[in-house]
């Protein structure tokens, strides 16, 4: 063979060899999840002041209120409550792993890597926690412990700014921990039942899951159409219909004053194809966070595996899948098998407000 020939044999096979590496790398599976990345000093910080309601407008409501680690970080309600004279309209998804995802809330609207941002958001707007992030601030800053937290990480005074990222490391370091999927994955056989694994076969198999449950958090970060089925409890009480209406008008939907219902992701993105599609959720820990989907319709996941079953509902992208009873049941078995053992950090003793002296701050 001429030295060109072999040196083209050589190319054919290199390309191939990393062709059939792409092509193995984009098929879809769930993966054990990654250690957490976090600062340390920050997340210790961020521990009060997760748990700290100085941080809402009527110092009343902290993060924990409706994120409590007792009921799976979540508010354990179909649907979430509010800040005073409002409701949400949406149910409270957990703090478990949420930083893993790559796009927070049930309609996807904000970025996953940015935790700061979220933790502005949920701070600041009107349905959760109602603050100027410069009320907040100052009070912050009379409160001795707190600045001496602070000098920790930065030479600066507490800056309102800054304390969303704080609050942003803490959430970073809720993660699940000993999580009989992951240990599988990692090679121990015996993590598994054969139950298990036999609705984890059905999961990347016959039921299909895998397509948009996939990743460390189970979720392909894009938005679907599942066609789950309305909650009346939203339109029934005024307190969520015009909390709903006035997410839309926030965010510039067209003609809001019509919608009678949760359009998803269309109220972000203004294009048609996405009313009713949502942001892909995590689906580990799914022990402790019933009720499930973006309104708390379904309090079990055997509700949840007869809805996908059916192929979904009305406008779903999905197609009837026939399992058994049997399957169903395995796949439900296989879905308990990603929730680890209960995460629950107690809420720390909070540091007091000093009266500073006239004219010292
Ligand atoms: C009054 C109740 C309430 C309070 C207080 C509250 N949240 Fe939430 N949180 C919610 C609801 C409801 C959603 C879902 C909103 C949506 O999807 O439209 C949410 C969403 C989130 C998410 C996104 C989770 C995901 O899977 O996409 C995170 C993270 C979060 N909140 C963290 C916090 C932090 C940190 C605080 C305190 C600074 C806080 N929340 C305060 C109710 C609350
Ligand atoms: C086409 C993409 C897609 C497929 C396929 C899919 N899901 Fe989902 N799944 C979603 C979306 C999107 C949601 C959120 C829907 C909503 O709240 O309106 C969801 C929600 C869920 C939830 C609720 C999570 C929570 O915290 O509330 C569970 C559990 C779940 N899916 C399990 C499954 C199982 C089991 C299968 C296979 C039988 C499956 N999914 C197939 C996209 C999909």
């Amino acid at each position: 063979m001429k030295p060109r020939t072999i040196k083209r044999l050589a190319w054919a096979l290199a390309s191939a060899g990393v062709s059939a590496g792409a092509a193995l790398a984009q098929t879809p599976d769930l993966q054990p999840l990654p250690e957490p990345k976090f600062n340390a000093d920050q997340a210790a910080m961020g521990k009060y002041l997760f748990f700290d309601p100085r941080l809402s407008g009527d110092a009343a409501l902290s993060c924990a209120s409706c994120h409590d680690p007792k009921k799976g970080w979540t508010d354990g309600q179909p649907l979430g409550k509010g800040y005073p004279a409002s409701e949400s309209f949406r149910n409270t998804p957990t703090i478990l792993n949420a930083t893993l995802k790559s796009r927070f809330h049930w309609d996807g609207r904000l970025d996953g890597s940015d935790a700061g941002t979220l933790v502005r958001d949920q701070i600041t707007e009107a349905v959760y926690m109602n603050t100027d992030g410069r009320l907040m601030q100052e009070r912050l800053k009379q409160v001795p412990e707190y600045n001496e937290m602070w000098k920790k990480f930065r030479k600066d005074d507490i800056n309102g700014m800054r304390v969303f990222n704080v609050v942003g490391e803490f959430i970073k370091t809720v993660t699940s921990k000993n999580v009989p999927f992951d240990k599988f994955k990692k090679g121990d056989e015996g993590a598994l039942s054969a139950a298990a694994k036999e609705g984890y076969a059905l999961f990347k198999g016959k039921a299909g899951c895998v397509a948009c449950h996939n990743g460390p958090v189970g979720s392909d970060g894009k938005l679907h159409n599942t066609g789950v089925p309305e909650n009346p409890g939203v339109w029934s009480d005024p307190l969520r219909a015009i909390t709903m209406l006035r997410h839309y008008s926030t965010h510039g939907m067209p003609n809001y004053m019509n919608a009678r219902t949760d359009v998803g992701s269309f109220a972000i993105t203004k294009d048609p194809k996405d009313v009713g599609k949502f942001n892909t959720p995590s689906i580990r820990d799914l022990k402790y966070t019933s009720p499930y989907m973006h309104n708390g319709v379904f309090a079990t996941l055997d509700q949840v595996v007869d809805f996908y079953n059916k192929g979904g509902g009305q406008g779903s992208e999905l197609k009837p899948l026939n399992l058994s009873d049997a399957e169903k049941k395995a796949l439900v078995t296989f879905l308990e098998s990603l929730s680890g053992d209960p995460v629950i950090i107690d809420p720390p003793k909070l540091p007091e407000y000093k009266v500073w002296a006239f004219g010292k701050n």
